[in-house]
């Protein structure tokens, strides 16, 4: 095990170049199943999830080429319906598009059910009602997912939820159906219009994606296709704001300005500058930053995956905030550990009252999952003194080489084994 031990006090400063997008990355890479013939994926992040991903296809008897860290090419052939009960499935949320892309090619599959961060129950009813309205049968049994359909039948759908993941397994499983299937009250986010470009590169038929009405028109075979993922809205937005809480001034390279408006509108509103370019923005950071209400939405309101890092923000910012989160019930776990290290936020239900304090000092914290543990090295960045953030697994999950990115922007982190003192020790020597 690792851990992140920072001292904080610097500003970030310097230019960063934002990863491919984890959540697209991962509909698309199931996607990949979908055709016999080979794809290859580009700016693919070269973090945990991905790699668990690609071990968890491999196991069904996909080929995996790595042309280097970011690129792939993938041979589904041989794969297999079957993925039993896979430990790499098991480990990460996304697996669970698997089923829709299985489900589509081979009419039937059989895929564990997934695992994923702890921010709150996360039920998968409506893909399954998804599922059962182009034809299938689907049942639970064993902590599997068992889905079977002599035929899939496009079909009307109507969400009852707004879901990133039921939006996207549904497009993976109706691109190879009978016919057309509707899908209202869809999920707008950036890669779900990611992956149905994906899939209309690899001959499906999909129009209205980025929408809240996605029609499917079904096609006999898809072929194999190269592609390359958009930048990761989140993973941008998450430097912009390590940007203002250490008060700042960086360029974020490879992002979709349009992606990122929410995030900017808020830092614009409390004082920040943003500016932005065809793909990149520039963030600066004055001393004083304000206070502002958020609630996160769906797409293209504000990321409920930006809301631990924007509430930190908030902790270090003048007068009173109110974050709201209204996608997970439990996703202010890490304001405890803020609390540890002089951060003054009330949660109440699913409503975090921050009033916001000019210092904050370094503590040992514990990252409860990714967007929290994110949150944690920003509050560490602006620290008095040292600040340790164990079981940094769970940030790994999402950021490529996250300690490597704010190193070059001149922030003080550095990643060593859990327990080795000396380690922590050199490190502490090492920048005073
Ligand atoms: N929901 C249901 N039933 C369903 C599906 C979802 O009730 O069948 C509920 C969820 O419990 C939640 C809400 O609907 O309250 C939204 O869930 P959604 O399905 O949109 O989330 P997801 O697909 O499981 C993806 C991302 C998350 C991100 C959310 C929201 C992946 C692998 N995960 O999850 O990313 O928070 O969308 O944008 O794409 C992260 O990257 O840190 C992360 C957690």
């Amino acid at each position: 095990m690792e851990q992140y031990v920072i001292k904080g006090g610097r500003p970030l400063k310097g230019e960063v170049v934002i990863s491919g997008a984890k959540n697209s990355a991962l509909g698309i890479l199931a996607a990949a199943v979908l055709s016999e013939e080979p794809v290859c994926i580009k700016n693919l992040p070269d973090i945990r999830d991905i790699n668990v991903l690609l071990h968890a296809m491999e196991n069904i008897g996909a080929v995996i080429e790595r042309l280097d860290a970011h690129t792939v090419k993938i041979y589904s052939k041989n794969v297999h319906p079957m993925a039993v009960d896979d430990e790499y499935i098991r480990k990460i949320r996304g697996s669970y598009y698997l089923i829709g892309a299985l489900l589509g090619r081979f009419k039937k599959t059989q895929v564990v059910l997934p695992g994923g961060c702890n921010i709150g129950s996360r039920p998968i009813d409506q893909h399954i009602k998804g599922f059962e309205a182009l034809g299938a049968k689907v049942a639970i049994q064993h902590g599997m997912v068992i889905a079977e359909a002599p035929e899939l039948s496009g079909s009307h759908i109507y969400l009852d939820i707004v879901s990133v993941g039921a939006t996207i397994n549904i497009m993976l499983a109706a691109c190879l159906a009978e016919g057309q299937t509707i899908l209202e009250n869809a999920a707008k986010e950036p890669h779900i219009v990611d992956v149905a470009n994906f899939l209309n590169s690899m001959g499906a038929n999909i129009k209205g994606a980025g929408t809240d009405v996605i029609k499917i028109n079904g096609v006999k075979k898809l072929h194999g296709s190269t592609y390359s993922i958009i930048p990761d809205q989140i993973e941008a937005g998450t430097f912009m704001l390590a940007a203002a809480a250490t008060r700042g001034d960086i360029i974020i390279h490879n992002v979709i300005p349009k992606h990122l408006e929410a995030i900017s509108a808020k830092l614009v509103e409390i004082g920040a500058t943003v500016d932005e370019m065809d793909d990149a923005v520039h963030v600066v950071a004055p001393e004083r930053l304000g206070h502002t209400h958020v609630k996160t939405l769906p797409y293209p309101g504000f990321p409920t995956d930006m809301q631990p890092q924007i509430t930190t923000l908030l902790a270090l910012s003048e007068g009173t905030s109110i974050v709201t989160e209204s996608i997970y019930e439990s996703r202010f776990k890490y304001v405890d550990e803020l609390s540890r290290m002089g951060a003054s936020i009330k949660v109440e239900g699913n409503t975090a009252i921050v009033d916001g304090v000019n210092r904050i000092t370094g503590a040992t914290l514990c990252a409860s999952d990714l967007r929290a543990g994110a949150a944690l090295v920003i509050a560490g960045l602006v620290a008095e003194g040292f600040t340790v953030v164990e079981q940094i697994e769970f940030i790994e999950r999402g950021y490529e080489n996250f300690e490597g990115k704010l190193k070059a922007l001149g922030a003080c982190i550095e990643k060593v084994d859990s327990g080795d003192e000396r380690a922590l020790h050199k490190f502490k020597l090492k920048v005073g």
